[in-house]
C-alpha cells in the first residue's frame, strides 16, 4: 500500500506479514510491530532519540564476546528473563517454581564430579560451604540420575570466565543425582557481585540511578529426560540486595536457608521440584574465558 500518513505505516507493515509461512513467527512479528509502533507513538519518539536507540541496540552486539553476553545481561536488567521464566514454569505461571534465569555466565563442559566433591580448582578465599540438594518430581518422588550443573562467582565477585586469575572452570561442576535424588558439593559461600557496567546495560542502570549488584546466589541447571529442564538460583536470605536485585531474579521460592556452624562454615540444603516436560539443554550464553590482559 502507499503510505499517506503516520497511521498508515503500521497497517502497511502488518499487511506485508501475509507471506510469512510459519504461524508462530507471524504471530510474534505482528505483535512486535504493533507494540513497537505503539511505543513510538506513546512517547512521541524524536529523531534524535531514535538515532540514540539505534546506536544502543548496535552496542549490545558489539559488546558481546565469547566470554560476555550483553543481550542476556540486558534482558535480566529489564525483567524480561524472569518474566519468560515465570510464564513457562510452575504450571505455566500458576504455581511457585524453582526455575529461574539461566543468567549470562553458564558455560557448558564443566568437569564431572563425584557427589561431595569440591568446586575449587584454584585457591579461592571464602567461608567453607557444604551444599546438599534434592531433586524431586511434583509428587515429591526422588529423581535419580539427573544431571546437575552448578556454578557460582568467587567471593571477589567474579565468575571464572571473567577472571583470568581463577583456574579454568573454577567454581563449576557437573553432578548426577543419587537414588534418593540427592547431590552434594563443597565450595565457598558466594558473595553478592556487581554485574558489568561498561556496556549498554551499565548505561541503562546509570540512567535510572540503579545499583548493579546481584544478591549472593548459587546457579543450577538440572536435566533429566522426561522432565522440563530448569535453570535455578538459590539466594542468600541475608543479602542486602535481595529486594533490589539488578537482574530481578529473586523469587520467594528461591531464598535459601544457610545454617552457620560453630567453626564459621556454612551448610545449605535445598529441594528442586521438576515438572514433567521436555528435557532440552539451553544454549550456553558464553563459550570461553577472558584472557589475561
Ligand atoms: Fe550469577
Amino acid at each position: 500500500m502507499i503510505i499517506e500518513n503516520q497511521e498508515d505505516v503500521t497497517q502497511a507493515v502488518l499487511a506485508e506479514m501475509h507471506r510469512t509461512p510459519d504461524a508462530r513467527t507471524k504471530e510474534i512479528l505482528a505483535a512486535l510491530v504493533r507494540h513497537l509502533h505503539a511505543l513510538v507513538r506513546e512517547v512521541k519518539l524524536t529523531e534524535h532519540e531514535f538515532q540514540a536507540a539505534i546506536g544502543y541496540v548496535n552496542a549490545i552486539g558489539q559488546k558481546t564476546t565469547a566470554s560476555h553476553n550483553e543481550a542476556m545481561l540486558l534482558s535480566g536488567s529489564l525483567g524480561v528473563s524472569n518474566l519468560v521464566c515465570l510464564l513457562n514454569n510452575g504450571a505455566l505461571g500458576t504455581r511457585p517454581t524453582q526455575a529461574n534465569n539461566l543468567g549470562p555466565f553458564y558455560r557448558a563442559g564443566a568437569p564431572h564430579c563425584e557427589n561431595g566433591a569440591s568446586l575449587l580448582r584454584s585457591p579461592t578465599p571464602g567461608a567453607a560451604l557444604e551444599f546438599k540438594g534434592f531433586v524431586v518430581d511434583d509428587r515429591k518422588n526422588p529423581v535419580a540420575g539427573a544431571d546437575v550443573d552448578v556454578w557460582h562467582s568467587s567471593t571477589v565477585g567474579l565468575y571464572e570466565n571473567q577472571d583470568p586469575s581463577q583456574a579454568d572452570m573454577n567454581l563449576r561442576g557437573k553432578f548426577v543425582t543419587e537414588a534418593d535424588g540427592s547431590f552434594a558439593f563443597r565450595s565457598v559461600k558466594p558473595a553478592g557481585y556487581p554485574v558489568p557496567t561498561d556496556g549498554p546495560t551499565g548505561a541503562l542502570l546509570g540512567a535510572q540511578r540503579r545499583h548493579n549488584m546481584r544478591p549472593a546466589h548459587l546457579h543450577f541447571l538440572i536435566y533429566k529426560p522426561g522432565f522440563k529442564t530448569i535453570a535455578s538460583q538459590v539466594y542468600d536470605p541475608e543479602d542486602p540486595h535481595l529486594e533490589t536485585d539488578s537482574q530481578f531474579g529473586v523469587t520467594k521460592a528461591l531464598i535459601g536457608n544457610y545454617a552457620k556452624r560453630g567453626d564459621g562454615s556454612f551448610a545449605l540444603e535445598f529441594t528442586f521440584v521438576l515438572e514433567a516436560g521436555e528435557a532440552r539443554m539451553p544454549k550456553a550464553p558464553i563459550t570461553g574465558k577472558a584472557a589475561a590482559a
